[in-house]
């Protein structure tokens, strides 16, 4: 209970929506696209943020519901969605325990999400609880060796105990996400690629984070001014290195993660 309060706390610090359009909010479209979201399906997006999901799945003409832990993101969510025209319901959950029925959405997606909470496979077992037999399930993970998985890691040792023992980048491995999903899925397409972040310095790049990035946020309030300096320095060490070594003008970092797409599998009609 006190972990998941502090994983709230940590998430609803700094500003999410700002953080998210500076970053990962190309990805939206290709999560849409790629779970094949059409009018009049039932989307839910899990672990939402301010909407970057989950408000794309609205244009493209579905009903959604946006759920995330955070209920503060939704204001910025609400008014995006108002400048784009759409309306979706915006609901506090939890990915471990989402407070919707059995097979209630056609689609159930997540974009760098569900991946954060602590426990993969009550979060996996989720998402096929909710996703009606032969849906669809599509995520976008970290992958381990890509610059998320590098971002985390440099993180780490600076970072409280993580809520699960499973670390998040874990997602991004094929292996494991076929383990999670099991034969509760009927396919199962992964596929890592590549979606680049930009910034007019390595400076810039590094105030944004601890500017807007809750969890980084979070870790440098916990730590003392010479810890605090001594990861500040790993951090900007760590973007010059993801820089292709370029420590001066424009920032363009390769962020690799696996694109999950799963179908459920049918279930069986009971004979007798
Ligand atoms: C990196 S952000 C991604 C947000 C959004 N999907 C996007 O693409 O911008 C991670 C999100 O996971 C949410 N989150 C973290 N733990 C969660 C949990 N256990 N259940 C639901 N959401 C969670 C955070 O509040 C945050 O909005």
């Amino acid at each position: 209970m006190a972990m998941k309060a502090a994983q709230r706390a940590m998430w609803a610090m700094g500003d999410y929506d700002r953080f998210a359009r500076a970053t990962v909010w190309s990805l939206g479209p290709v999560l849409v696209q790629a779970c094949g979201i059409a009018p009049g399906q039932r989307v839910l997006d899990v672990a939402a943020g301010t909407g970057n999901v989950a408000i794309r799945a609205a244009m493209a003409g579905a009903s959604v519901v946006a759920s995330d832990l955070v209920a503060e993101h939704f204001d910025a969510g609400r008014r995006s969605a108002a400048l784009s025209g759409t309306t979706l319901e915006w609901i506090e959950g939890d990915a471990e325990a989402l407070p919707f029925d059995d097979a209630a959405f056609d689609v159930v997606t997540s974009c760098f999400g569900a991946m954060f909470a602590g426990d993969h496979r009550a979060v996996a077992a989720q998402l096929l609880r909710v996703c009606r037999p032969g849906g669809t399930i599509g995520m976008i993970n970290f992958t381990p060796g890509g610059v998320g998985g590098e971002f985390f890691a440099l993180l780490a040792p600076y970072a409280p105990a993580p809520p699960g023992p499973d670390v998040p980048v874990a997602w991004g491995h094929e292996e494991h996400v076929r383990d999670l999903f099991g034969n509760a899925v009927s396919d199962l397409t992964m596929t890592r690629q590549i979606y680049v972040e930009r910034a007019s310095s390595p400076e810039e790049y590094c105030a944004l984070f601890m500017e807007s990035f809750g969890p980084l946020i979070a870790i440098r309030e916990s730590l003392a001014p010479a810890r605090q300096a001594e990861l500040d320095r790993a951090f900007l060490q760590g973007v010059v290195r993801w820089n292709q070594g370029r420590s001066t003008g424009p920032v363009e970092i390769p962020y690799e993660y696996l694109l999950v797409i799963a179908h459920t599998a049918a279930r069986l009609p009971r004979i007798g």
